[in-house]
């Protein structure tokens, strides 16, 4: 007689992360508008949320949306990851890491050394692996070119934090990032 084989059980909250679909957007934009109401994050209109679809990431629980992030390529070296939001009924359980762990995964994949964030939850970049940056002296030039664009530009009390990916080489031939027009008045 066979004996039958029971696959192992399943850890309480099992995260997949997968690339984001158009489906998610309605999820994606609700999700980073409720923390956005708490103040803990920007508002994301659906429109930019669309546009800049490829470069979200979606994890979920049990095949249920349970937070999304996203990796932007600022230039040649960097990366921002932004839009990073966990439902709320699900934080603490390793979703906001492994979405981290997916943008690292696709930085390395693109050959970009550096993984950038502006946050107010600078432990949990802590616990991924960043540092806390000066960011009046280390913003690389085109992070403070985006700043001029932030309608929180001044009095900003967003926190910097840089990943700088082991293994993966500064690329080779990088031209230099356009100047930024500092407005007068700003140092
Ligand atoms: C911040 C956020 C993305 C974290 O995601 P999460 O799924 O709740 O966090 P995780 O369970 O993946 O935590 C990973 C690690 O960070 C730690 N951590 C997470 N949030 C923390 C916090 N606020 N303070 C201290 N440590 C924290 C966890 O204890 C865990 O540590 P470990 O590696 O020792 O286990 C999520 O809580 C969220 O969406 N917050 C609101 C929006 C926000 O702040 N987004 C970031 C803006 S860029």
């Amino acid at each position: 007689m066979e004996t039958e084989v029971w696959p192992e059980p399943l850890p309480l909250a099992q995260v997949v992360v997968r690339p984001a679909r158009a489906e998610d957007v309605q999820a994606i934009f609700e999700t980073i508008g409720y923390w956005a109401g708490q103040g803990k994050m920007l508002v994301r209109p659906m429109q930019n949320i669309f546009e800049n679809l490829r470069d979200f990431f979606v994890a979920e629980i049990d095949g249920q949306f349970a937070g999304c992030g996203a990796l932007h390529i600022l230039w040649g070296d960097i990366a921002e990851v932004r839009g990073l939001a966990v439902r709320p009924e699900v934080q603490a359980k390793g979703v906001g890491k492994e979405i981290v762990t997916a943008c690292e995964a696709e930085a390395r994949r693109l050959g970009i050394p550096t993984l950038f964030a502006w946050t107010y939850s600078v432990r949990f970049f802590e616990r991924c692996g960043f540092r806390l940056i000066d960011k009046s002296k280390e913003l690389h030039p085109r992070v403070w070119s985006e700043c001029l664009r932030c309608p929180f530009f001044v009095g900003c009390n967003e926190n910097g934090v840089v990943k700088r990916l082991h293994g993966v080489p500064e690329p080779l031939n990088l031209p230099e990032p356009p100047p930024t027009q500092v407005p007068p008045g700003i140092r």
